[in-house]
């Protein structure tokens, strides 16, 4: 996934032949290029396409190449790009200003080919390594954070079940016992007959079995978030193991719910799930999760944007459906939403690296290029979208039921 083609590169000089050379030689090498003639000009380009690397000259008229990494580097939307600067002098006063602006490299002018591509491969590669790091860091505390709350939660939960059980014999023991006395008493005690009046003895006794089996449905349901959690931050996935994929997906919801209720920006999100009558699956488990989590977060996103870009007069849906392919070698899980959405000329662009519509700090662009590759390369399955603009996006996977 790290090839050239899933990156693009700004290069931003005022001197034609020094763009030409580059860009022959990026080019060639299967970089996306993008030019600019001056400060002004790449400060727009790079906001707009936010490219994954910028090569900048120093000296420019206008907004020389020191100002302009100023700018770029006091912009949420462009401060993380790595800047490598572009110096004709072998002016070490410079080198130290540009990496002192936040540069991450320079390279002195003429340009020397072999170089230009190092160290551009250099800093891209680490990017990536920072940005996956990022990801698995969120994912692993995530996983440790929900294992800590459930296992928290987990003892209470079983003391309130397993007392239930026997405060409910008791108290349909002490509800015979009083119909005995009823039964047994031929003159009752107008003190005992007051009490019981004033209680509402009669209501009780009907109500009491009813209110039992509302708080024993209540336990039984903390208790099945709490196992969904517990199976959702297993993270050992050293070996391909046999999975339950709908608890997968479902405890991947349990995580994702706070997103699924009406805020006070967004209506209630519906799940629909059509489960089909799949096996297990050979599997490494807690990545499968990982895949669902982001593939869900990505319909959540499309969902609250379309609310976002019009007032929409449909519920907002993701459809989650389960079936075992014809072939029977494989399941299929579909997770579409109606959302807003993707354009057809993105459509395979989505699935790169750093490729993201959204604004920085909210998404990195790796979710699905981590999916995929969780996917494909991992289980030897496979991942496409389907997608109306406008109308809603269709994400379809599918995996082997045993790894070969
Ligand atoms: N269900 C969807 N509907 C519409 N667009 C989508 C959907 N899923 C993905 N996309 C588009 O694909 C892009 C890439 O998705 P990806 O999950 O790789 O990155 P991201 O969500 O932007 O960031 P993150 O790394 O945090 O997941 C998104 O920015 C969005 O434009
Ligand atoms: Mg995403």
């Amino acid at each position: 996934m790290s090839s050239p083609i899933n990156n693009s590169i700004l290069i931003v000089d005022d001197i034609p032949t020094n763009i030409k050379v580059l860009f022959d030689i990026l080019n060639q090498a299967g970089f996306r290029v993008t030019v600019a003639k001056n400060g002004q000009s790449a400060l727009a380009k790079a906001r707009k396409s936010l490219p994954n690397l910028i090569l900048l000259d120093v000296m420019m008229p206008g907004i020389d190449g020191f100002e302009t990494c100023r700018y770029l580097k006091a912009d949420a939307k462009t401060k993380d790009i790595p800047i490598i600067f572009m110096t004709a002098r072998s002016d070490t006063v410079d080198k130290v200003k540009g990496l002192q602006l936040g540069a991450v490299d320079y390279i002195t002018k003429p340009i020397q080919h072999e170089e230009v591509l190092a160290r551009i491969n250099v800093h891209l590669e680490l990017r990536r390594i920072q940005l996956r790091l990022a990801q698995e860091e969120k994912m692993s505390s995530l996983g440790q954070l929900v294992a800590g709350i459930a296992h928290e939660i987990n003892n209470p939960v079983n003391f309130i079940y397993g007392n239930l059980i026997h405060a409910q014999n008791n108290i349909i023991d002490l509800l015979n016992l009083i119909k005995l006395y009823e039964n047994y008493t031929v003159n009752p005690i107008p003190e005992i007959q007051k009490f019981s009046q004033d209680i509402e003895l009669e209501f009780i006794k009907q109500d009491l079995p009813n209110l039992l089996s509302s708080l024993m449905m209540g336990t039984e349901r903390v208790e099945k978030i709490v196992r969904s959690l517990r199976l959702f931050s297993r993270l050992e996935d050293a070996e391909f193991q046999l999975f339950n994929i709908h608890e997968g997906i479902d405890s991947t919801i349990i995580i994702l719910s706070h997103r699924l209720k009406a805020s006070a920006t967004n209506p209630e999100i519906n799940i629909i799930k059509e489960y089909g009558d799949i096996p297990l699956v050979e599997c490494y488990a807690g990545k499968l999760n990982q895949v669902f989590m982001n593939l869900l977060a990505n319909a959540i996103d499309a969902l609250e944007e379309s609310v976002i870009n019009k007032k929409r007069d449909n519920e907002l849906t993701i459809k989650i459906r389960t079936a075992v392919t014809d072939d029977q070698k494989s399941i299929l899980v579909e997770i579409a939403d109606n959302g807003v959405g993707i354009p057809l000329d993105v459509q395979q662009t989505i699935f790169e690296q750093f490729y993201t519509t959204k604004p920085l700090g909210k998404g990195t662009g790796l979710g699905l290029a981590i999916a995929h590759e969780i996917i494909v390369e991992k289980h030897g399955g496979s991942l496409e979208v389907k997608s109306t603009p406008g109308e809603g996006a269709q994400f379809l996977i599918t995996i082997p039921i045993q790894q070969v």
